[in-house]
């Protein structure tokens, strides 16, 4: 149980975030979530249920993340899914755009860590999260690669100098989120279903199976400096 725990969640408002900050209240935490659209977190809090709080937050902005750790005060677990990524042939890829990327999944990660951990109890724990194409190459995917390598490498020297606070990485395969939410219903079923057929799993996750990681490190006191791959095995086909 997660009576008296203060849990943060920046990217609660969707996919794998909202799931797990479902399961944190269900399991009796105090859950703080945040991202950019107000909309979005609206709409959350109230899936979430009583006691969840919202606040808007972008990760790209230095100045802003510190104000938001300013503004919500001591914490037990922190968890980063915040990300919008973006893939594309490396040199057909206009440079600005990979740039977003670290922007985004990166220096966004690099802030919640470095503003969030000295307001954290020792005993609490920091996700962040990576991606199965850092562990298993992809033609189009490189600066994603990249990204998330960086993610992994930053989190498992963190779970050195943050110590006694654990730092884990979960690296999710591909999860059924809105992340997807630009492709057509169609192209987005018939990419599901033909990764389906290759995945040792045989299915394509769900944003309920990565939350069950996010948990397990939470809760699991004697794991730091992990990866949770997380992705039906994905990294074996
Ligand atoms: N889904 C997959 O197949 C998959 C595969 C590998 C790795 N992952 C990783 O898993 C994590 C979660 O992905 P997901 O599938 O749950 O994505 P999602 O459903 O799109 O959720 C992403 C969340 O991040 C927030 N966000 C994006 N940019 C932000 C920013 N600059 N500042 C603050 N919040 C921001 C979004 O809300 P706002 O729009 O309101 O800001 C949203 O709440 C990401 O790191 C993603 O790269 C996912």
């Amino acid at each position: 149980m997660l009576q008296n725990q203060k849990i943060v969640i920046i990217g609660g408002s969707s996919g794998i975030g909202l799931a797990t900050a479902k399961k944190a209240a269900a399991l009796g935490a105090e859950v703080v979530i945040a991202s950019r659209s107000e909309d979005k977190l609206r709409q959350a809090a109230q899936q979430i249920g009583e006691g969840a709080s919202a606040y808007p937050l972008d990760t790209t902005q230095e100045t802003q993340v510190q104000a938001f750790f300013e503004k919500i005060g001591a914490l037990n677990h922190l968890v980063v899914t915040a990300a919008e990524t973006s893939g594309g042939p490396f040199l057909s890829t206009e440079t600005a755009q990979a740039r977003q990327l670290f922007e985004n999944k990166f220096w966004g990660q690099y802030y919640a860590a470095k503003y969030g951990a000295p307001r954290m109890s020792p005993n609490g724990s920091l996700t962040l999260f990576s991606g199965v194409v850092a562990y298993k190459t992809m033609a189009g995917s490189s600066m994603l690669g990249a990204v998330n390598a960086a993610v992994s490498n930053l989190a498992q020297t963190l779970a050195l100098e943050l110590a006694p606070i654990r730092v884990n990485v979960v690296s999710p395969g591909i999860i059924d989120t809105p992340s997807r939410s630009k492709m057509s219903d169609e192209a987005r079923s018939r990419f599901y279903a033909s990764l389906a057929q290759k995945l040792p799993a045989g299915r394509v996750g769900t944003a309920e199976d990565v939350a069950k990681s996010v948990l397990y490190l939470i809760q699991n006191s004697f794991v730091t400096g992990t990866v949770l791959h997380t992705e039906g095995g994905h990294i074996l086909i």
